[in-house]
């Protein structure tokens, strides 16, 4: 069977996938993390002693660290491995361009090199930035992103198709809309409001509440790269959507009433700089050509994180006690 080196598999989509792949397939999996504060390897306890996973830390910035894939015998990449948080990257951007950009030239030049038979770039509908009330993303949305995370996804985008035509390398790019589910990182908005109504602390809402993201349970987007990556036609690329438009204070209501909290935890707080409006997939061209449709739907989904939350406290808790603790303080006092 063939081997897949999956970068950034200790956050939260990379290691849903390992997951995924280790239950449901017969493929050999190479996880390369540099597992920055994003990257937990507890996420992986349960498999690390699996005969099919195997653990290599390193950075997809350093070329030392990347000499220690060199010997190792994939024929696939699937590349998650990114700084992935918009108010991040407005706060201190220049690793975003290291990682998301340099890093993924750097896979692309290693994947060249090994001659694999796919690589795999894990984009974001982001690169597509805001829509008005109404429309969707498709594939031929011009780029428009409004963010140094948005923007640095963007360019890596364009290199990956540049790789594609100059040097022939397999390629596909898949462009999702907002993940949740197990594993998120208590920074974006779901698993922080979950963290802080599950301790009494305020909400933040962004602004007036009413930006719109389209919410995809992650293991649907899982079930979705695997396909790109074994059936997607070369050069193309996918967006995946989870057809569930809301508002991000419909969202945060939700989980207030299935948490059994007051609504006035809710605290409005001031807008995020540059907040997109609005995102909305069209996966139209992946559910013609490759069947794909997600499958969760909002409500199962919603009820199946908050369950996987409140059974992992401990998971929630480690996180939280480190330097979870500046980043709130820097982010949101006297916001
Ligand atoms: P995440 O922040 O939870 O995980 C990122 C992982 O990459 C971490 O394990 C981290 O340690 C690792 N990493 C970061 N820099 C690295 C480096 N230089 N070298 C090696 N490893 C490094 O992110 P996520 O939410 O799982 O997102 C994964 C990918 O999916 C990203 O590329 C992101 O742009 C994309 N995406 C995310 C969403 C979403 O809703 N979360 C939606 C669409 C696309
Ligand atoms: P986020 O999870 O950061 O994803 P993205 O910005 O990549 O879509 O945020 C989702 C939405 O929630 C976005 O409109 C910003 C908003 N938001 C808040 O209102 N408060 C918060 O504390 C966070 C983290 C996000």
């Amino acid at each position: 069977m063939q081997t897949i080196l999956v970068t950034g598999g200790a956050g939260f989509i990379g290691s849903n996938f390992i997951h995924y792949l280790l239950e449901n397939t017969e493929y050999n999996i190479i996880n390369f993390d540099s597992l920055t504060y994003a990257g937990n390897i507890r996420n992986l306890d349960s498999v690390k002693e699996h005969p099919r996973y195997k653990f290599i830390k390193g950075d997809i910035t350093s070329q030392k660290d990347l000499l220690k894939l060199s010997d190792e015998d994939f024929s696939l990449v699937v590349n998650f491995a990114a700084e992935s948080h918009v108010d991040r990257s407005i706060l201190a951007p220049n690793q975003f361009v290291m990682t998301n950009v340099v890093g993924t030239q750097n896979l692309l030049n290693l994947a060249v090199k090994k001659g694999i038979s796919k690589f795999v770039q894990i984009s974001t509908d982001e690169v597509y930035g805001s829509l008005g009330p109404d429309g969707y993303f498709t594939e031929k949305t011009p780029f428009d992103p409004t963010s140094p995370y948005s923007s640095s996804k963007a360019a890596a985008d364009l290199i990956v198709m540049a790789y594609n035509k100059t040097f022939e390398l397999p390629v596909n790019i898949t462009r999702c809309s907002n993940n949740y589910g197990p594993y998120q990182f208590p920074e974006k908005l779901i698993p922080l409001m979950i963290n802080n109504a599950l301790s009494n602390k305020e909400l933040p809402v962004y602004g007036d509440g009413k930006n719109v993201r389209d919410w995809i349970y992650v293991e649907d987007h899982c079930k979705g790269i695997l396909l790109v990556m074994e059936k997607g036609e070369n050069g193309q690329v996918y967006n995946l959507g989870g057809n569930s438009e809301k508002q991000n204070i419909e969202i945060v209501e939700l989980l207030l009433e299935i948490l059994n909290k007051p609504h006035s935890l809710i605290k409005y707080v001031t807008d995020r700089k540059a907040h997109d409006r609005r995102y909305a997939i069209d996966f139209t061209k992946i559910n013609k050509d490759l069947g794909w449709n997600p499958e969760t739907d909002f409500k199962t989904g919603m009820s199946k994180t908050v369950n996987w939350y409140l059974e992992n406290r401990n998971w929630l808790d480690n996180i939280i006690s480190g330097e979870y603790q500046q980043y709130y303080e820097l982010m949101y006092k006297n916001r």
